[in-house]
């Protein structure tokens, strides 16, 4: 049976911060989403992760936001938290500075938009474009020159926890180009 998507008259995206913590919590649920991450995946190395566990890694989430960093936007359904999308200066993202395929393509200054996360009853109704132009529009505003993503190439149907970075053609539909293809993942950017 196909659920039927809940109809949304308003949506409204806002930053995370101190103030919006219980929005976080509330949208990523008693778990952190995707077996505990709370999005702290591309914040740690991979030994860092793997010792942190879950209560580690929304610690690490935590104090970033306490204090003052805005480590992503949250997206609002009628008020309600629906969505995420992660983004940072690329140095922020320690598990990126080691990786083979997703390491810096040269040494611009660049931020990263690393991640979405959609609730399950939000889904399917566009809301990564929207938070993908919301993410672009928070970068513009912060003076942030260059945006780049790793978003996969979708051919069909894929399981939504494997998309987590994105899908390409949304990307590409808001401007960004690709700069480099490591294996089978394009890295691309948008110039602000
Ligand atoms: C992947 C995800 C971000 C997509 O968000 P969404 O709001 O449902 O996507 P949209 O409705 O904006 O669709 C964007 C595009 O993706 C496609 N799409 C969305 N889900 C898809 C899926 N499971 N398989 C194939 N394509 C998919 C849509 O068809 C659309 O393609 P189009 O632009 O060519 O028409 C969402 O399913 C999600 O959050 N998944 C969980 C990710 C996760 O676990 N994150 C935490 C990691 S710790």
């Amino acid at each position: 049976m196909v659920k039927k998507a809940i109809q949304v008259n308003y949506w409204e995206f806002h930053p995370l911060t101190a103030a919006r913590w219980d929005d976080f919590e509330i949208l990523f649920g008693p778990n952190g989403a995707c077996a505990g991450c709370w999005c702290a995946w591309f914040l740690m190395t991979n030994r860092e992760y793997t010792e942190a566990k879950k209560e580690g890694h929304k610690e690490l989430v935590r104090t970033l936001v306490h204090s003052g960093v805005e480590p992503g936007i949250i997206a609002y359904a009628d008020g309600v938290p629906a969505g995420w999308v992660a983004l940072a200066p690329r140095e922020r993202y320690k598990r990126l500075a080691t990786s083979k395929q997703l390491g810096a393509v040269d040494d611009k200054p660049v931020w990263v938009i690393s991640c979405f996360f959609i609730h399950r009853d939000y889904r399917r109704q566009g809301l990564m474009e929207k938070l993908l132009a919301a993410a672009v529009q928070y970068a513009r505003g912060l003076g942030v020159k260059t945006l780049e993503a790793f978003p996969l190439d979708v051919e069909g149907k894929m399981s939504s926890i494997q998309m987590y970075t994105g899908k390409s053609s949304v990307f590409y539909k808001l401007g960004f180009n690709e700069v480099a293809r490591r294996n089978y993942r394009p890295i691309l950017r948008l110039e602000l």
